[in-house]
Parts: structure tokens; sequence; C-alpha cells
């Protein structure tokens, strides 16, 4: 099999993701290498990748992307991966931390497109390998269902979180907001024998939920909200009052994506979180906890 540690392989990344880059380029021992990009007044974009003298690439690259604000980074994914191909790179692997258009999996209303099954597949077109941290994936169970044909690795934050968790506060109460966290919550919790408690969820518009805690004993507890992502942050608001309300002593946040917003961090705040913890997959003031060498190692062990 085919090393991405291979002499000459590179890490292709992008001036914004600098930090995250180091940390994985020593973990994989990948050589970091940064794509110029420049934005036209008109808001186009123009890459130039990072060529040795006789203007080529080494044979394996991989390029880090993590994919919040997604819609401009498409399109920076298809010129640089276009480009590397052309340039020599014969094995592409794309790394994204975060994964986005896997939420719209079925047209729940006729006329929707079905993201996950445009996007996927664009990036199989341009990628070998994909590698990523929880992404959302409702009802397919592996990512390569989405990504058909190409070499996927899919790891988990929640792991990591619950090891920062451990850390940071004793015999606390896990609890998922709705029952999608349960696959996460279950696992941070197994890991340091935890309790754990998963509520139920209703959403009614993009920041409007409706959330149902379990059935648990809830005062004086010290309880951790566990999540894969926190795009608004309304469901951990929600969540958050009702704890608060059911009389916790303390209501703290962990989450593998934190796509929020500084207002929205500061309504979480505002509505009793007191500390919210991150993984570094989207940098974010919140992150404290850092997936590289879990991200080396799927990379290192997946064959493309
Ligand atoms: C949904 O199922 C996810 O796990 C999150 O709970 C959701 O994306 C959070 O969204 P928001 O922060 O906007 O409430």
């Amino acid at each position: 099999m085919d090393s991405p540690e291979e002499p000459g392989a590179c890490l292709l990344h992008f001036a914004d993701e600098a930090s995250s880059a180091g940390r994985l380029a020593a973990a994989t021992g990948l050589r970091p290498l940064a794509i110029e990009r420049h934005r036209f007044p008109d808001g186009e974009i123009k890459l130039r990748l990072p060529v040795d003298a006789a203007g080529r690439l080494p044979r394996r690259a991989v390029l880090l992307r993590s994919l919040h604000q997604p819609n401009e980074k498409l399109i920076e994914l298809l010129l640089a991966a276009e480009t590397a191909r052309a340039l020599g790179v014969q094995s592409l692997a794309l790394v994204a931390p975060y994964l986005a258009y896997m939420r719209q999996d079925i047209a729940f209303q006729p006329g929707e497109a079905v993201s996950q099954r445009i996007v996927g597949p664009f990036l199989g077109r341009l990628f070998d390998a994909v590698v990523t941290v929880d992404p959302h994936l409702h009802r397919i169970a592996r990512l390569d269902e989405a990504i058909p044909g190409r070499a996927c690795a899919v790891v988990s934050g929640a792991p990591l979180l619950a090891d920062w968790i451990a850390a940071q506060r004793e015999a606390p109460l896990l609890l998922g907001p709705d029952a999608e966290s349960a696959q996460w919550v279950a696992q941070a919790a197994a890991r340091h024998v935890f309790e754990y408690a998963v509520c139920s969820k209703t959403r009614h518009g993009d920041r409007q939920v409706a959330v149902t805690l379990p059935d648990v004993f809830l005062r004086g507890r010290s309880v951790v909200l566990l999540d894969d992502v926190a795009s608004t942050g309304h469901t951990l608001i929600e969540a958050t009052r009702l704890l608060r309300a059911a009389g916790a002593a303390s209501v703290d946040v962990a989450v593998t994506h934190a796509l929020l917003a500084d207002a929205d961090l500061a309504a979480l705040h505002a509505a009793g979180v007191g500390a919210f913890w991150s993984t570094d997959c989207v940098p974010h003031p919140s992150n404290c906890v850092y997936v590289a060498q879990t991200l080396g190692r799927a990379l290192g062990e997946l064959s493309w």
C-alpha cells in the first residue's frame, strides 16, 4: 500500500488553516505547502498552487480543507484538485474535518435538491480518498454511500471530547440534546464510565427548536451537553434553559464542530452555559481539543 508519508508527499492547505495544517503535518510527516488565494473584486477566486522549480507538484498529495462556510470552498476544491492533477498529482486525498452538505439526504418537500447525493459524488470525482470527522449522516451508515467508489474514513471527536471533559469535571452527567446525538454521547460516556441520557427535540425552523429533557435526576448535577454540531446554538440554548430550570448545578457544552457565530455563543452563555469546548475541526475561539493525531492515523490506514 502506498503511504501518504512517502518522501515528498505534501499537505496542501490554505492560509486560514495554517495552524491545523501544521498540526496535521506534524502528525503525518507530510510536507505542508500553502496554496495562494486571490479574491477579485467581483468575488471570483484565483488560486496558485505551490509548485517546485520545475513547475510540478509531488505524485501524492493531501488537501486539507474544512468545509464550514462551504459554498466558496467547494469552488476552491474544484480549482485546487483539477490544478493539482494537471501539475502531476496522481493520488489526491481530501481531509475535510467538517464535511458540509451531508444533512440534506432526502427531499423533504417536492422539488428540493438532495445535496448529499450531489456534493458527495462531486467530491468523489475530485479526490481518491476523503477523511472527515463525525459527518452528519442520518439515513446512511457509511460515508462511501455518499461518496461512492472512493476510499473514505470517518473518525469521531467524541472520545477526544470525553477525555477533555474527564479532565475538567468530576462525575458529570453527559446529555445529548437530541436522538441523533445518542451515538456520540454513548461512546463518550462508555470511555470514562460517565452517566448519560438523551433529550428529544422537535425542530420548527432554523432557530426554533423545542427540547424535552429525559427523565433523570438533574438537581445539583454537573451536566455536559455533548453534540456533533452547534450551528445557531439554539438546540443547546433550549436544553440549557430547561436544565437550569430543573436545578442543574452547572451546564457546560462540548461539540465536535463549532459552526456558531460570536453572537450565538454569547446567547448560549446568557442562557446559562458555563464552559463551551470544541475540537479544532472548525477553527473557533472555543477550540481546545485537537484532532490531528486521529486524522493522521486514519489517513495512514487508508488505501488510496
Ligand atoms: C442536528 O441534528 C445536529 O446534531 C445539531 O443538533 C444541530 O445541527 C444543531 O443546530 P443548531 O445549533 O442550529 O440548533
